[in-house]
């Protein structure tokens, strides 16, 4: 384990070696009790804009802003509605004017309270306003803590597409404290069949990061991951250690390496697109590519057929769908998958697949009639 610090409890921590953007990610219990040390050991100072949603608000905000005060700091709460639809240029305009009557200048800090909705948009107004403040991410979901709050990629949707509009920039701080996992409530906005959805959806990131660069990691999580295992931290950890690894050296998505978090992603993102982002979460919509991926994989790069079907034991034994509902449109998905945002210039999309569990390869196009294939595959 890490040497826990002097000042805060016992954590982990990562960090992100990007040179001048360096940056450490804080894995732990109790982290957002000591708010008050953290934010000194950042430099932090001054005005802090905690940009939270409203869920997260009644939860976490206030305990982070009380703190804050009696560090001597000036933090005030901007929340805003919970949910996809808030990462909007509505919301970008709106808080880059809050922070304009606040007068916070370039040496302020803007926190970002949430789950990936949040730490997208917020990262996103720290980026723009004045060109750039301070940025900390607090990540309060699974998915935000493995994925979202790491690596620097900020934004926001427009009505002509998800992510069309963002910015690489990179936080100061990470700090996941995973006891804010426990509060994870059922998303009843969206959910058709009852249970705890936000956590396997987040689970879905992990599995993804075993497979393309740990199989240890893949064998540990295979066999189900609960919030309350022992072992979360070490889970959480390995997954931020791998994509830091994979960010420092392809921080800008401009040499391949950063393509390999696309797992599941090309399918995945058609599935989301064609169900209008309110059927499934994100995370559920990557296990259903994921499985396609997997079987790709099988037919196209030399996967083992047993590999395929470990994939489809590890993401049901995390609650995670394998089949898509029978009412969604096969023709819509296979034609969504003409428009991905991954679609290379000569509008051929580029295929992530793995050579076996542990290991991934991108670049690989495939026949069309493959490619259905393993849609179909997703209705049975
Ligand atoms: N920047 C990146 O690299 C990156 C990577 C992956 C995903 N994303 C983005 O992340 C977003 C999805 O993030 P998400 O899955 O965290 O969704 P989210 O931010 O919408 O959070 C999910 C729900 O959980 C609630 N919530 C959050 N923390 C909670 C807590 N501790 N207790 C109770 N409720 C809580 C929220 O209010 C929300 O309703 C998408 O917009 C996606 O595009 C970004
Ligand atoms: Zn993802």
């Amino acid at each position: 384990m890490t040497p826990p610090s002097a000042s805060l409890p016992p954590h982990r921590k990562v960090r992100v070696d990007l040179g001048t953007r360096a940056y450490d990610v804080l894995i732990g219990r109790g982290l957002l009790d000591n708010v008050e040390k953290w934010a000194k050991q950042a430099g932090i100072k001054g005005p802090v804009a905690i940009i939270t949603d409203n869920t997260v608000a009644g939860l976490y905000a206030q305990r982070v802003e009380y703190q804050l005060k009696v560090a001597g700091l000036q933090p005030f709460i901007e929340p805003v509605a919970a949910g996809e639809p808030s990462k909007s240029m509505t919301n970008v305009s709106s808080l880059l004017s809050k922070l304009a009557e606040k007068k916070m200048p370039r040496s302020g800090t803007v926190i970002g309270l949430g789950g990936g909705v949040i730490g997208d948009l917020a990262g996103y107004v720290a980026a723009s306003y004045l060109r750039g403040v301070n940025f900390v991410q607090i990540p309060t979901t699974l998915l935000a803590m493995v994925d979202s709050s790491v690596g620097g990629k900020t934004g926001v949707n427009l009505p002509e597409g998800k992510n069309l509009v963002g910015a690489f920039y990179q936080p100061k701080l990470v700090v996941a404290d995973f006891d804010t996992l426990k509060s994870l409530i059922p998303d009843n906005a969206i959910i058709s069949d009852g249970g705890l959805r936000q956590f396997p959806a987040g689970m879905a990131e992990v599995i993804k990061y075993g497979a393309i660069r740990d199989k240890a990691l893949f064998d540990r999580v295979a066999t189900g991951v609960n919030p309350g295992d022992s072992d979360l931290d070490v889970i959480i950890e390995t997954c931020v250690a791998i994509k830091a690894r994979i960010v420092e050296n392809d921080e800008f998505e401009t040499k391949g390496e950063r393509a390999l978090l696309n797992f599941g992603h090309t399918i995945g993102h058609a599935i989301e697109k064609v169900t209008g982002y309110n059927t499934y979460l994100h995370g559920e919509a990557i296990s259903l590519g994921m499985r396609a991926a997997a079987w790709l994989s099988v037919w196209h790069a030399g996967l083992p057929e047993s590999d395929a079907r470990k994939m489809e034991t590890a993401l049901a034994e995390n609650h995670l769908p394998l089949a898509l509902k029978p009412e969604i449109d096969r023709t819509s998905i296979l034609a969504a998958l003409g428009n991905d945002k991954k679609v290379a210039a000569d509008g051929r999309n580029r295929w992530i697949l793995l050579k076996s569990l542990g290991e991934a390869t991108s670049g690989s196009e495939l026949p069309p009639d493959l490619v259905e294939k393993a849609v179909n595959l997703l209705f049975t």
